[in-house]
């Protein structure tokens, strides 16, 4: 994968660089077992104001992909087996753990699934806000607090003036994921990286929560990587789509041809699984078999084992992603490669 094949634009109009660019990405654990290769040459381009959405069933290497770009990875086990995450062409694995305290927070922010990890029970929602607030942009507490006030306003909550001081086990589900977004954007971050944040909530919550964010980047223009693993949640949100399967990128294309003429036929299997709405959500039930463990990869492609068209080719030799046309690459071997263009 090179530099020109993720940020390349059409000739016509030269793209802005990306806010934050993921290049060969490599992160692995040292086990006791073994060496676990969870995210094995990983890259993609977020642009500035926009959505990508890394979508790919659990264990794809998702979470590990966006804890590398906040740093968050325990080492050990963990492992920076190579790579480079360039945001706005500063390398984040370069950075020192101070270095990046700064960053965390203040260019760069995270939420989870459960918003209890992050959100600490015994603080009022209003003084966690605070935190970052007079840490990274040095405010006063008043200044802070009205912010607080503000950011709980922005993301919905009734009654911000009073909810400032709520603790988190007083609100719902719903409300802690707001005050999590709410924290999460408080210092104005370039880049958002949402890790399954509606997973947990119900439907209804989910579309509000989705909205909300939209909104709120329309508002901001903040960059926004959505991790999921619900292609209806990419189909409403995403810009920009990159499909992981066992730690790599399976296809990347903008949102409207991956669904078009979606190539890999992880990506068709996944589309195939999208519940209709008198079905229960979230079922990946079309795809037989499961995501190998990291640390029993298959020979070839690593979807071979599970894929419909696999061949003696797709399991001896790994298909590098390449190029189909401009913005759509797919690591197939049977996938319709532009040769002109690759
Ligand atoms: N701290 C860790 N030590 C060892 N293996 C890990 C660790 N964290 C994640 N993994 C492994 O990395 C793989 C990818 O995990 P993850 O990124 O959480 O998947 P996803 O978010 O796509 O569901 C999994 O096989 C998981 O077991
Ligand atoms: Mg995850």
């Amino acid at each position: 994968m090179t530099q020109s094949a993720v940020s390349a634009g059409s000739g016509a109009a030269p793209e802005a660089p990306p806010l934050l660019e993921v290049r060969d990405l490599k992160t692995w654990f040292k086990t006791e077992d073994g060496l676990y290769r969870a995210v094995d040459g990983v890259s993609f381009a977020v642009r500035r104001g926009r959505t990508l959405a890394v979508v790919g069933e659990s264990g794809c290497g998702k979470s590990v992909t966006s804890l590398s770009i906040m740093r968050l990875v325990p080492e050990p086990p963990g492992i920076r087996a190579g790579g480079q995450i360039l945001l706005d062409g500063e390398d984040l694995l370069e950075k020192s753990q101070v270095e990046m305290q700064d960053i965390r927070g203040q260019r760069v922010s995270m939420i989870f699934q459960e918003p209890m990890t992050s959100l600490n029970p015994v603080y009022r929602v209003g003084e966690q806000i605070v935190e970052g607030l007079v840490k990274h942009r040095g405010m006063s507490a008043a200044e802070a607090r009205a912010k607080a006030i503000e950011m709980l306003g922005l993301v919905r909550i009734p009654s911000p003036e009073s909810r400032v001081d709520s603790f988190p086990h007083e609100m719902s589900g719903g409300m802690r994921q707001r005050v999590m977004i709410a924290m999460a954007l408080a210092c104005d971050p370039a880049l958002l990286i949402a890790d399954e944040p509606t997973t947990a909530l119900d439907v209804t919550i989910q579309a509000q929560i989705l909205g909300l964010m939209r909104e709120i980047q329309a508002r901001l223009g903040t960059a926004i990587i959505l991790i999921t693993h619900d292609l209806g949640v990419v189909a409403e949100m995403a810009d920009d789509v990159v499909v992981m399967y066992a730690g790599k990128v399976v296809e990347r294309a903008g949102v409207r041809a991956l669904f078009d003429d979606p190539q890999h036929p992880y990506t068709l299997g996944l589309i195939d699984s999208i519940p209709r709405l008198e079905e229960k959500r979230d079922r990946l039930s079309t795809i037989e078999g499961s995501v190998p463990h990291p640390q029993r990869l298959p020979e070839g492609c690593r979807f071979s084992p599970r894929c419909p068209l696999a061949t003696d080719r797709c399991r001896n030799e790994e298909p590098p992603l390449r190029q189909l046309r401009d913005g759509h690459e797919v690591a197939c071997w049977y996938a319709p490669i532009d040769e002109a263009a690759a």
